[in-house]
């Protein structure tokens, strides 16, 4: 099985990387593939509403980094996209990832709906400052619905809050609570 992992901060060697890299290791330890991906590190542009990619080939034209994704995420079994809490929302990095998922996936709402993504799965993870997880559920649960528009198994969205009190890494909690998302990914362990 593999396993890409996104981490949609600005910051590398932040919590949402080291809450991505958490998960990739309890899938890898029950043998999944993994890789983890630093928008960090990409130079990927927001869309240009051209709609190149609904016409010809079906792709994407703007020649970026995203091309990268696009093909590891046709290769990959299942997808971990992390992000912080911005604003009570995804991160602007996060929201133009998911924007430019439009030329690769055709949601619901587009003519082009295929069902092609069914079975692709998907994990979401948050983490954000304040210690109440609560706090933007409704942005959470919207977040989840959307990503089910775009033919997602959507698998879980985690919350990871309290990031402020400290970095995530020191969080012995967390240790175990991240490695098991991972491992229920391959295990196909879900709660009901
Ligand atoms: C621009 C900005 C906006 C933020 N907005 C929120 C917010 O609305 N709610 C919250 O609880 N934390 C908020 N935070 C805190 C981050 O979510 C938190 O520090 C997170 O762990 C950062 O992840 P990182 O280390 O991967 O960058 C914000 C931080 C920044 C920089």
């Amino acid at each position: 099985m593999k396993i890409i992992g996104f981490s949609a901060s600005p910051r590398k060697e932040g919590n949402t990387a080291w809450i991505i890299n958490k998960i990739l290791e309890g899938a890898k330890e029950q043998g999944a593939e993994t890789r983890s991906w630093y928008f960090s590190d990409l130079d990927i542009k927001p869309c240009q509403s051209c709609y190149g990619c609904k016409q010809g080939e079906l792709r994407c034209i703007i020649k970026d980094d995203m091309q990268k994704l696009y093909d590891a995420m046709e290769h990959a079994d299942a997808l971990v996209l992390g992000s912080p809490t911005y604003m009570g929302q995804m991160s602007a990095q996060a929201k133009i990832f998911t924007d430019r998922l439009f030329a690769q996936y055709h949601p619901r709402f587009s003519p082009q709906f295929k069902e092609q993504n069914a079975g692709k799965k998907l994990v979401l993870v948050f983490n954000q400052g304040n210690p109440d997880a609560g706090m933007f559920q409704p942005y959470y649960d919207y977040t989840q619905k959307m990503f089910q528009l775009l033919e997602f198994d959507v698998k879980g969205v985690h919350v990871v809050a309290g990031m402020r009190n400290g970095p995530a890494h020191e969080r012995k909690d967390l240790h175990t609570v991240m490695k098991e998302i991972g491992s229920a990914l391959v295990l196909e362990r879900f709660p009901e």
